[in-house]
Order: structure tokens, then sequence, then C-alpha cells
């Protein structure tokens, strides 16, 4: 390998915060500076404010009564906690919301500057598993000053975002399988300055892609542990190749000189939120992919997904031509990255799955629920300024213990996308998130069709196109813009959807659209929560909705909403992003961007849904500085949450670190078997104890 000196890394000064989220190492590496650019959205397509007949209640418009709404059947993911008949009632469901075991008080909102985990009263944490940590029998432990990307190949990845743990099938609860996403690197702080910019590319590419890892524990009583070299252990990369599937499979436009079939891609990038589907696999959504290829940047489709010429962020198209576009042969490389990814982490000797009936846009991650008719339906959210909110119907019904038939039903089906309408008048929303005269932000909504029964709904554009160019398609059919839907979870207990929009700061500037009563803040620093009921069956192609939240700190002066609970007695909270549910059907809700916003540590929220509290938010965990918090995990019933732990200290160098987490090793110590002194993205379990 020939050294180069100076590594191509122009970022690393570009210190401080951006208007829009954190810091601008997260916008460059992350998102490839989507708030700093112009807005790709510029669609013309109208919101009509206004319905007179938008005044029916949520309870005529479902036709159900309480109980006949809880007789909805509702899917239940086998890891969830609420474990029940996949296809039936949940467990929950038919108990109606309950008390939760899991009891603490709220922990105070924590300075931004603070590099710790903070937990409440009575509660511990640990790691359950690191950056580097070795997967395979063979894997060399983590060693920071000689790192190589054949060792990074068989070690956990960088920048764990969708987790979830499974306990596997017959093991009395004492083994599991825990699969995370790796979204991106935080190169500045990886690897030395010195390091060659060779192999910067080769470590920082083999940190990428997603992992499976079992675990184990003594007992239920004990924090679980990975186990190195276990049976089910995986690490995907970009060598990894996933089977297309649904219509765009073999179509043209995603054909390259390398897969001339159009149906085997290699790797998967930007992977953010996701879920774990009723029948035990696991949905990845390929969220900021734009960022990793270089492109002419001028057609159309470049635009909107904002695909632009300038040398990448990592400049992996050094190192494998079909990182540019501009390549002879690789023309539609870009178009293979945007989909929905399922994996079966029961069995690593499988082919992952992209599935294009899904719809390629920046997917934060994808949900699934069983509809009372038997079909599955994935929600998923757009995560960019003024983008969409889509929803997935599949052509075949769902089988109870035929996991090989439901692994097949995310390849064929309806695809929708959303349009809001509020029912206040234009005038009373006012765009500072101050509630209109009826109490609510709230209003009726329809699914848009973009392909139906195997055929596009959209004038001029063929399904393969609806579904490679699901912006575009989006654009002609009038959705509504969005504040960057993060995640969407329907909750298991009532089927209402939940819709984390996460901030839009350029809301109501200059000639982007201004407020709406469903993104009802200019400048929306803070973010809000959407609660949709579909109207009967969760295939339906109307809803109403209602905000739960508008977010912020009341303390203050931010004006927010906690569906009428008293604002002096929520946790502040800002830049809602992942969802997650417990056993008894509150809402948890992790951040990214509060310190941009309110200014404190992201974090880890309980949000009671029902009953005299609900809109309560009670703060349970603060991350370590500069960190984000991502991918929840809630076993209240065991008394124990997960997050995964993403970017602590991405604000550092290598040489000068702004977080020591999760090891904490103290200066001048010798760090014990395993350990550095230097921030590690982590995933970790915080238990009684
Ligand atoms: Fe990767 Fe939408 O956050
Ligand atoms: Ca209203
Ligand atoms: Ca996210
Ligand atoms: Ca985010």
């Amino acid at each position: 390998m020939s050294a180069t000196p100076t590594r191509k890394f122009t970022l690393l000064p570009m210190l401080g915060h951006t208007k829009g989220k954190r810091s601008a190492v997260t916008c460059a590496l992350k998102c490839d500076n989507a708030c700093a650019g112009d807005v790709c959205n510029t669609s013309s397509n109208s919101y009509f404010r206004d319905i007179a007949s938008a005044t029916m209640s949520r309870r005529a418009a479902l036709g159900l009564g309480a109980a006949g709404a809880l007789a909805v059947a509702l899917g239940s993911a086998v890891t969830s906690p609420e474990t029940a008949n996949a296809a039936g009632l949940s467990k929950a469901a038919k108990e109606g919301f309950g008390k939760s075991k899991l009891k603490f008080t709220a922990i105070p909102s924590v300075d931004a500057a603070v590099d710790a985990v903070t937990v409440p009263d009575g509660f511990t944490w640990q790691p359950v598993i690191r950056w580097g940590d070795p997967i395979f029998k063979d894997a060399p432990a983590f060693d920071l000053n000689n790192q190589t990307a054949a060792a990074q190949e068989k070690q956990f990845g960088y920048n764990n975002d969708y987790t979830d743990i499974i306990e596997v099938p017959g093991s009395k609860g004492n083994r599991a399988v825990l699969f995370s996403n790796h979204e991106y690197t935080n190169e500045n702080i990886m690897f030395p300055a010195s390091m060659p910019a060779e192999q910067v590319r080769a470590v920082g590419a083999a940190a990428h892609g997603l992992s499976v890892v079992e675990l184990e524990r003594k007992n239920k009583n004990k924090p679980w542990s990975y186990v190195q070299g276990a049976d089910l252990n995986r690490r995907y990369l970009n060598s990894t190749v996933y089977e297309l599937t649904g219509p765009v499979a073999g179509s043209a436009l995603v054909k390259t000189v390398a897969d001339p079939s159009g149906r085997a891609i290699k790797g998967t990038l930007g992977n953010c939120a996701g879920g774990t589907t009723p029948w035990g696999t696991i949905l990845s959504g390929e969220e900021n992919f734009n960022g990793y290829f270089a492109a002419p940047g001028t057609s159309a489709a470049d635009k909107r997904y904002g695909l632009t010429s300038k040398a990448t962020a990592r400049q992996w198209e050094l190192d494998d031509p079909r990182f540019d576009t501009r390549n002879a042969g690789y023309a539609n490389e870009s178009n293979r990255f945007g989909w929905i990814v399922e994996v079966d982490p029961f069995d690593p000797t499988s082919t992952p799955k992209k599935h294009s009936s899904l719809g390629r846009f920046k997917h934060e991650g994808a949900n699934v629920i069983v509809a009372k008719s038997g079909h599955v339906v994935a929600y998923s959210g757009d995560d960019e300024r003024f983008d969409y909110l889509y929803k997935f119907v599949s052509k075949d019904k769902y089988r109870e213990g035929d996991r090989k038939h439901n692994m097949t039903l995310l390849s064929a089906g309806n695809l929708y996308v959303a349009k809001f309408t509020g029912n206040s008048p234009a005038a009373e929303i006012t765009g500072t998130g101050a509630v209109p005269s009826d109490g609510s932000f709230d209003g009726i909504g329809e699914w848009l069709p973009l392909v139906v029964d195997g055929k596009s709904a959209v004038a001029g554009m063929s399904v393969e196109e609806v579904l490679v160019y699901t912006r575009l398609a989006a654009d002609k059919v009038g959705p509504t813009k969005m504040d960057r839907c993060e995640d969407v979870e329907p909750s298991l207990h009532t089927g209402k959807v939940y819709v984390a929009c996460t901030n839009n700061s350029n809301r109501g500037t200059g000639t982007n659209e201004a407020a709406t009563e469903v993104n009802p803040r200019n400048q929306n620093r803070d973010g809000h929560i959407v609660e949709i009921t579909e109207t009967g069956d969760q295939t339906s192609t109307t809803f109403t909705w209602n905000l739960l939240m508008v977010c912020g700190d009341p303390a203050q002066g931010d004006v927010t909403y906690f569906s009428g609970f008293p604002a002096d007695k929520v946790s502040p909270i800002s830049c809602p992003d992942n969802l997650a549910f417990d056993s008894v059907g509150n809402l948890w809700i992790s951040t990214d961007g509060a310190p941009s916003g309110i200014g404190r540590a992201d974090g880890l929220f309980k949000v009671t849904l029902d009953g005299a509290e609900r809109g309560k938010v009670e703060q349970f965990l603060a991350v370590p500085q500069d960190a984000e918090t991502c991918g929840p995990i809630v076993h209240d019933e065991e008394r124990s949450v997960f997050v995964s732990v993403q970017h602590p200290g991405e604000d550092g160098t290598f040489e000068a670190p702004r977080s020591y987490f999760p090891d904490y090793v103290a200066a001048g110590s010798t760090p014990a078997a395993g350990q550095v002194r230097a921030p590690r993205p982590a995933v970790i379990q915080v238990f009684r104890g």
C-alpha cells in the first residue's frame, strides 16, 4: 500500500454547529450536508389546509367503539414484549393499557457537555457490544492503534443505529440474537490523522453494513453479554450480495456492467432506523445513500435525491468505480440503494433482500403490522425536509407460522403516500406552535395511490419508474410536505401509528412552504409527533390524525403542546427520532439533535398515551457528549432498557477526543482487556442494579 501522508478529508476543521441539526461533522458524514444545501423537494404540489367536512369524530371515522377499536386484529413482532399470536390480538391489546413494571423517577435533563450516560436512581448500565468487539472465533481483539480492514470485517461495526434483541426460540430466555445496523463512520475520531488515506477508506468501509451477534445470560435477572464465535454471528459488508425483489428486479433501471441481471446488489448503505417483522426478520432503511456517490448531478432524479458531482466525503469512488455513476457501466448504481432491506437473523447463510415494492427514497426505516384483513402493512418515512410519509400494503396475506411464505410478503403490494388536511382555519395556524381554537392540531387524511394492483397510479410513469424514482412520482400526486419523518411505528395496542417529525429549520423561510396544521411551526427546531388513526382497518386509504406533541422546552419559553398535559410537568424534549413501545402500551422516544434545540444532551423518554396522564413525558436516560440516542428496546417486564449510542464525541478528533464512552479508561491507567481510551459507539443495557 502506498502511503498518502495527507488524508483527503476536508471536513475536519469544519466544527461548530449548523442551523438545522447538530454538528457540522454529523451533517457532512451522515447526511451529506442535506440541511446546508437547497431543499430537494421543489415541487409545487399544494396543500389544502381547510376542509369543512373534517369535523367527524375519530370514533365515527373508525366506525368503532372503544372496544371495537381494540378488536382490530393486530400483529405482534415476535421480539416485542407484547408476545402474542402474530396475526391475532396482542395480549396487551386485549387487556388495554396497563401499569409498567419498569418504574423510575425521571432524570433532570443533562447538559450537552456531560460525557456520561445518565440513568435514573436505582439503575446501572453496561455495554452489550462496542465498535471493534471481535465477533468471530478468529477475529482479532480491537486494537485502536493498529486497525485493518481485515480485522474490522470480523468485528462489530461503527455507529450502530437500529437495534433489536430477539430471544432464540427454545433457549428459555437465556440466549438471543442482537441485530444492529451501522449507519455511517466518523473517520475523524476513528483513525489517527497520520493513517494513510487508502487505509482510512478500507477500514471505514468495513465498519459499515449490518451485524448479527448472539447474546447469552445466566438468567433473566442478569445482563446480556455477546458470544464471540457463536453460530448465528454475521457481518454484512459492502461485498455482501442482496437480492432485489419486486417489480424493479431485473429492470433496466438497476442494471450495471457488474450486474447485468439487475437483481444482485452488493452492500447496503446509510442504514438508519428499522423494524422487526411479525415473522422475526429485520427491516433496515437505506437513508442517506446519496452521500456515497459522485454523480452527474444534473438530472431531475439526481437533484431530487441529492446526488451531486462533488467528491464524496469518504471518496470510495477512488477504489471502486461503482461509487461514481459517471463511470461507464455504472450510471444506475445509485438506483440500487435507497431501499428497505430485510435480513433473517436466524439464518447466517440466507441471502438478504432489498424490497423494491416499498419504493426508493431516504428510508428512515419501516415498521410492519398485520391488518385485520391479514394483509401486512409497512409504514416508512422519507427523512428529508419537505418530503413524504409512505405506506405499503401487501398483495398476499400473512399466514401464522408460515415463515417462508411471510418472508415473501414485502415483495408485492400497493404503495401509497400520505396527504394530511387540517380542520382549523388557516389564520389559526400561526407558525408558532400555538394550539388553534378547537384545542387540537388535527384533521383527516388520505393515502394517495402510487402503485395499485401491480399497475402505476401515476400518469406518465411505469411501475418501475414509480418505484425507482418514488420521490418524483409522489410529487405528481400532491402529498403533504413533512418536517422530516423519522421513525413511523404502529402501536400493537391500538393500531394507531406514530410519526416522529424530527425538525425542519427551513419551514416558512424564503420560498419554502410555511406552517400547516400537521407541521404547525415555522423554523421547526424541536420537532413534533403525529398520531394517525386508520379508518377501520390498517389497509384503509383514509385516516384521521392529530398531533400527540409539539416538542421543546417550556421552561425556556418554547411554545409546546403535550396533548393537554401540563407543560411545566414534562421533561423537555427536542428532535424526536426513534420510537418504541413497551409491553403496556407506552411510547418511548429517542432523540437526535436536542443540543441544537433545547441545548441539552440527547436522551430516551417515556410518553404515556392513555388516561389522565396522556402526554406526560419522562426522561429515562441521557447519552454522552455529541452522541445521539438510537434503537431503543424496552423490555419493561424484565426492567431493562437498551439503546444504541451513536457518534459519541464526534466533534472531536482522534488525537483530541471529546468522549471516552463507554470504557471510560482513566488518563494514564492501563486499559482492561478489550478496552480503549477513546469513544466507541456501543449498544448498552440499562437495568436495575
Ligand atoms: Fe439517520 Fe433519519 O436519521
Ligand atoms: Ca384543529
Ligand atoms: Ca434516525
Ligand atoms: Ca435523525
